[in-house]
Order: C-alpha cells, then structure tokens, then sequence
C-alpha cells in the first residue's frame, strides 16, 4: 500500500485524485489495522467452518482483498454485484450480477465496504437468507449510523464514521478513486449530494 506513494506514475496520479480530498479519515495504516483485527476475529469466530465470503462489488473489492489475507482458514470467495435506485422509490434494490455459487447450507459473511441507509445490505439480507444458508453475517469496513433507515446488525463492523461522504480503497464517487490507499471525505463541492 505504501508502495504507492513512491512510484513515480503512482504519485502523479494520486496527485490529481489528492486535490479532490478534503480530510484523510483513514491511512493506509488504519486501514490495516482494521482489517488485520477483522481478520482475525472472523479466523477466531468460523475455526471449525468453512466460511464463504461474498464480496460485494465493486466497493468491497479491495477491503476482501486484503480481508482473506488476515484469515487464517481456507476461505472462500464469491462475489454478487447490486444496484440501488432513488426511483421510483428510495432503496429499490436489484441484482445485476448474481452469485456463482449455490449458499445453501453454508456460513456466509457478506463482505461490504460501507453501510449508509442499510437498503443494500437488508435487501442482500432477505435475499441470501431465501437460499437457506446455515448463517449469514455482515462484514462492513465503514459504518454511517447517522445514515441508518433499515436496522442492521451487522457482526464485524471496521470503523464507525460521521455522515460525510468518503472515497478510497474501493469506495468511489462515479467510479473514481477507488484506487486511492486511504479514506478521505470528499470536498462538498465535487460531491453534489443526490443520495
Ligand atoms: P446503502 O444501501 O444506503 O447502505 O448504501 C450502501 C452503498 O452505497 C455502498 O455499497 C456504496 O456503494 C454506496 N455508498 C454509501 N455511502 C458511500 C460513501 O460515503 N462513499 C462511497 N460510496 C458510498
Ligand atoms: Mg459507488
């Protein structure tokens, strides 16, 4: 991750992205921290199971990356890609892109990068429990209670966060930054609020 800063393109890139940060919340070394804590408390939680971890996309796509590195079980991954629309209402939810595997019977942890209102992940929810996993727990890197309209109860939660909005680390703002290493809040003045 630090890597980063170093390389020459790295650095000119990340220059460009830097301008639109207004405050770092996280650095590359929170970041680590948090994930090698959850890392280890879901390695703890699931010895003797054989969890699957379901990403996702695109915002977790980093957070597991680095999440499956600090467990020390033989995981599994897979990945299932959703889409939320303010209309025709606020938290209409559809898959877009499925799972590539049946989750019956097995123990699930949803991989998120931020929870905000909760309607991704509730919907995720309803969803997943349908197949009849034998548990399903949330993993967030980032949590907004402030933000919370459907009740979650998500079981690995990183970092509580103020209602701001952030980029960094998968999360992005119209598919921008995800490849910065930290969390920043994004200046007001880029970010135009039609959440
Ligand atoms: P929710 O359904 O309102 O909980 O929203 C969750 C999704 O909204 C996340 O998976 C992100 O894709 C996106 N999101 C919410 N807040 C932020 C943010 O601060 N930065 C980037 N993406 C966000
Ligand atoms: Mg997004």
């Amino acid at each position: 991750m630090r890597g980063g800063y170093g390389t020459k393109a790295n650095g000119m890139m990340e220059n460009e992205m830097i301008d639109d940060i207004e405050e770092i919340i996280l650095t590359p070394e929170d970041i680590e921290r948090e994930v090698s804590r959850l890392g280890q408390k879901i390695s703890a939680d699931y010895m003797d199971k054989d969890p699957l971890l379901v990403g996702v996309l695109r915002g977790s796509t980093v957070f597991i990356a680095d999440l499956i590195r600090h467990i020390s079980l033989p995981v599994r991954i897979d990945f299932i890609s959703i889409s939320s629309y303010q209309h025709p209402s606020p938290g209409v939810v559809r898959i877009i892109k499925d799972l590539d595997e049946p989750i019956t019977g097995k123990d699930i942890i949803i991989v998120e990068g931020i929870i905000d209102t909760g309607f991704s992940l509730g919907y995720l929810m309803r969803v997943l429990n349908l197949r009849k996993p034998a548990s399903l727990e949330i993993c967030t890197l980032l949590d907004k209670p402030a933000r919370r309209i459907l009740a979650l109860n998500p079981k690995y939660v990183g970092v509580e966060i103020p209602d701001k909005f952030v980029v960094g680390y998968g999360l992005d703002y119209n598919q921008k930054y995800r490849n910065l290493p930290f969390i920043g809040v994004l200046k007001p003045e880029i970010y135009q609020s039609n959440r």
